[in-house]
């Protein structure tokens, strides 16, 4: 049995954050209803708009991750239902779909590969001249399973917030890897791509609580030149590199040092990067004592360390804005007790 849904969406969110994420989503949308399907998922019902839910949730709630906008709940996870409900959907004028299913509960991660295997197969079999791709299209394709029902949405791409199924992406370990925090920086790199896109080999970096290192990996690897700060130590590989120049101190000492310099010995950053295990507050003000030190247009990109019990960023993120724009800012699959800011300064 197949069900129409009125304007809803399903959006993702850490497990820990939940309640968070459902108390400022009903502020922001009293007229709405908010359930619970899964312990990382909610649906929204009676959204005004999708697109306009998905540029809210990407503005005011970092916390949601990845959305979705059902149009179908099938009760059955019969893969012959599914693969028709999932037929009615399709639009021969749509030339490429993203295709993806995801769970919403651990008791249904068999499912999920079932449909994976077979629903997909069906679906693909009956639509031969509709190309079917994991990322990358403009419209996403996607089968939530939750326990009492599997939904099926279309989402254009750009309002999913992440290509993600679930916005879980995967990230391959890789053997010159130095640290775990590296995944947050690589995951940034594919949500909020221009961040990175106009670094060239003349680019430099200031990475702020640097070690052991693994951010100043990623952004050697993007062509930065890259000042490393922290007074714990770097990998001897990442302190080797001639583009890596080493300040083994905090990051307040090393911006200290900097004011005294002459003009003439110091130019502005493209970019400041801080990893800091600090305050958000303090961690924000550092940054924006140190927006001079930022080329215009700059950007800074900072992870605020929250806390498992979610502290509020209202007045970090007021502060921040009086020297930058903030860009993007969200909490990625990567970040544990933590957000992800991107901003430009003006
Ligand atoms: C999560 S680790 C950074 C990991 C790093 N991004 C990486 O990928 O290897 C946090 C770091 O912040 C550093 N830190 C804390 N307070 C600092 C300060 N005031 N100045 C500079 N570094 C600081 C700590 O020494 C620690 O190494």
């Amino acid at each position: 049995m197949t069900n129409s849904l009125p304007e809803t969406a399903l959006a993702t969110v850490a497990e820990p954050f939940l309640d968070t994420a459902i108390s400022a989503l009903q502020e922001l949308l009293p007229a709405s209803f908010i359930d619970v399907v899964g312990p990382e998922t909610v649906l929204v019902t009676q959204v005004p708009d999708f697109s306009a839910f998905s540029k809210l949730c990407s503005s005011q709630v970092p916390y949601v991750r990845h959305l979705a906008r059902p149009v179908i709940a099938v009760a059955s996870s019969d893969e012959t239902e599914l693969a028709n409900a999932l037929a009615e959907c399709i639009d021969p004028k749509v030339e490429r779909y993203s295709l993806q299913a995801w769970k919403a509960s651990e008791h249904v991660a068999e499912k999920a590969e079932h449909v994976r295997a077979e629903t997909f197969k069906l679906l693909i079999e009956k639509f031969p001249e509709t190309r079917f791709v994991r990322s990358k299209a403009e419209q996403t394709l996607g089968v939530c399973l939750a326990e009492d029902s599997t939904y099926i949405c279309v989402t254009p791409s750009v309002e999913a917030l992440s290509d993600w199924p679930a916005g879980r992406i995967r990230l391959a370990k890789r053997k010159e890897q130095i640290s775990r925090s590296e995944f947050k920086l690589e995951e940034l790199a594919n949500c909020y791509p221009a961040v990175f896109t106009s670094a060239s080999e003349q680019s430099t970096a200031v990475d702020l609580g640097a070690s052991p290192g693994g951010w100043t990996r990623i952004l050697r690897s993007k062509g930065f030149a890259v000042n490393a700060v922290d007074p714990g130590l770097l990998d001897p590989q990442i302190e080797a590199d001639r583009h890596v120049a080493y300040y083994r101190m905090t990051a307040e000492d090393f911006f200290a040092m900097k004011a005294t310099q002459a003009q003439k010995e110091t130019s502005p950053f493209d970019l400041i990067v801080n990893d800091m295990r600090m305050d958000p507050q303090d961690s924000v003000q550092l940054v924006v004592e140190a927006a001079d030190f930022l080329k215009p247009a700059g950007y800074v990109i900072l992870t605020l360390k929250i806390g498992e019990a979610g502290l509020s960023l209202a007045d970090s993120l007021e502060q921040l804005q009086t020297k930058f724009n903030v860009v993007f800012h969200r909490q990625l699959f990567h970040n544990r007790s933590e957000t992800t800011v991107v901003a430009q300064r003006r």
